[in-house]
């Protein structure tokens, strides 16, 4: 009985229909190259080795991958699928199994693969079909008594098997020792003048060799990208059941349509999700987090009872628990946020961590800076943390006070209770428990006129 498996994946078409100067399976779904989503689907396999046939577009797919673990062999020209995997052959070990996946058809589940291996360990060819009600440019499945006989491609087929609704996704596993010896007996005498990895299913046939079809749990998985049209649809049908499988899970979603995840997204309970939110990377949500309309959170953790207002941009950061964040909040990466802390209107953070219950309420930023616990930062402060070539670091500490304004010049410290005058330029340490402004004494000017516009001499033009 044979063990390990060998993933071959085909992916040197060009997908002429993308209209595209790039390789087809290098357009993304859900954030992530087709490809890259069929070769994560191997990897959970575990196989011996995982090969990708490349051609159209040079060396821009294994650039794209950069995995060490991947061999990447190059078909070129490209003569058919069965020529595509006959470049595979030095690296198929005769005692393991093959699986065949295509770069195109990205949302391939691991069960289902899973299945279809099973079926080559056994020593049978694994054909993974669906029914179509619309069948055309497939190759049609040819049965006998329920006994599969051979593939016949679309433009090869007559009257009769055009009527065959069964057809061949084109993904199969077979033993290695078999499959080696078929794709040498390949011939391209046929419409379209390729070598047809199809054409084995019929040599097996001849060889005795038993065929077993199975079908994917989801008529998704086995869908293929020709066109960018068809890349849309299916980018919808995958956030469809990413939206379908949180919402079983016991988040809310407003419109499971204007939702999408490139990445994951693991979510607590009763979490709400606003419309149009986009996840990417790695987002977790704690217990009951809201999320506002229109917010993008990449690589980010939310804890638990936490508020995101509409419209706020939050990257690489972490968020503590019960926070109000927003609306129009943007925070950059490096922040770490305590708990109770409200970040309001047009605020920036970069690289900042923000103590327990501290409130930036209104149009600042605040960069590479220590706050601490309590603080409280008036509308339009903000720290100047760049002279032009290097960056340095503002203390607040607990429960200072910032007026409006104010402008701290790294790198400085406020210290623990300081009172800042608002308007003020902050450029030297602020004493704890002190009132500390740098502000101009206002003066009135008696008889002060204001400047009026001198009328134009008509006369001289020149
Ligand atoms: C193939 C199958 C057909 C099946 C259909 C499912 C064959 C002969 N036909 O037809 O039975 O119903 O897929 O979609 O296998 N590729 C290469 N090198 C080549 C040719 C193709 O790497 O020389 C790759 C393509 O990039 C693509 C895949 O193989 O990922 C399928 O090729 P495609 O030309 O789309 O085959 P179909 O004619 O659709
Ligand atoms: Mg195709």
């Amino acid at each position: 009985m044979t063990e390990a498996l060998d993933v071959v994946i085909l992916a040197a078409g060009k997908g002429t229909r993308m209209v595209s100067d790039r390789p087809k399976v290098l357009h993304k779904l859900a954030g992530k190259s087709m490809l890259q989503h069929v070769v994560d689907t191997a990897s959970t396999l575990e196989p011996a080795r995982i090969c990708v046939i490349y051609g159209f577009g040079g060396e821009q797919v294994p650039s794209a991958i950069q995995d060490p673990e991947i061999k990447f062999v190059k078909q070129e020209p490209q003569l058919g699928t069965g020529h595509a995997v006959q470049q595979a052959i030095p690296y198929l070990d005769e005692s393991h199994v093959a699986l065949i996946l295509y770069g195109d058809v990205p949302l391939i589940q691991h069960a289902t693969l899973k299945a279809l291996v099973a079926l080559a360990k056994k020593g049978h060819v694994g054909l993974l079909t669906v029914e179509l009600f619309e069948p055309q440019g497939y190759g049609r499945i040819v049965r006998e008594g329920g006994e599969i006989l051979r593939i016949v491609e679309h433009k090869d087929a007559n009257q009769a098997e055009l009527g065959i609704r069964e057809v061949n996704t084109g993904i199969m596993a077979i033993p290695n020792r078999h499959l080696t010896k078929w794709l040498h007996s390949l011939t391209n005498q046929n419409a379209q003048g390729e070598y047809y990895l199809t054409d084995v299913i019929e040599l097996a046939k001849n060889d005795g060799v038993k065929i077993t079809a199975c079908m994917p749990d989801n008529a998704w998985e086995v869908t293929g990208v020709n066109s960018r049209a068809q890349l849309e649809q299916l980018e919808r049908q995958y956030q469809r059941e990413r939206a379908q499988k949180l919402m079983d899970a016991g988040v809310s979603l407003n419109d499971a349509s204007r939702f999408d995840v490139r990445g994951t997204l693991t979510c607590g309970n009763d979490v709400e999700i606003d419309i149009n939110c986009l996840f990417e990377g790695t987002v977790t949500l704690g217990d009951a987090v809201q999320v506002g309309a229109n917010c993008v959170l990449k690589d980010v953790t939310v804890a638990s009872g936490t508020r995101i207002e509409a419209f706020t941009h939050i990257e690489q950061a972490s968020v503590g628990r019960d926070c109000k964040i927003g609306p129009y909040a943007r925070i950059r990466p490096g922040s770490v946020l305590s708990d109770e802390v409200h970040i309001g209107n047009f605020v920036e953070l970069k690289n900042s961590q923000i103590g327990f219950n501290s409130k930036i309420n209104h149009l600042s930023y605040i960069g590479d800076s220590t706050v601490g616990s309590k603080v409280n930062i008036g509308a339009g402060a903000i720290t100047c943390n760049y002279d032009g070539a290097n960056k340095f670091r503002t203390v607040i500490e607990d429960g200072a006070f910032i007026g409006s304004d104010t402008q701290l010049i790294a790198p400085v410290t406020v210290g623990k209770g300081a009172t800042i005058g608002a308007g003020s330029t902050i450029t030297k340490d602020a004493p704890g428990g002190e009132l500390t402004l740098s502000r101009s004494k206002q003066v009135s000017i008696p008889g002060w006129k204001r400047p009026v516009k001198t009328p134009l001499d008509k006369t001289s033009k020149e």
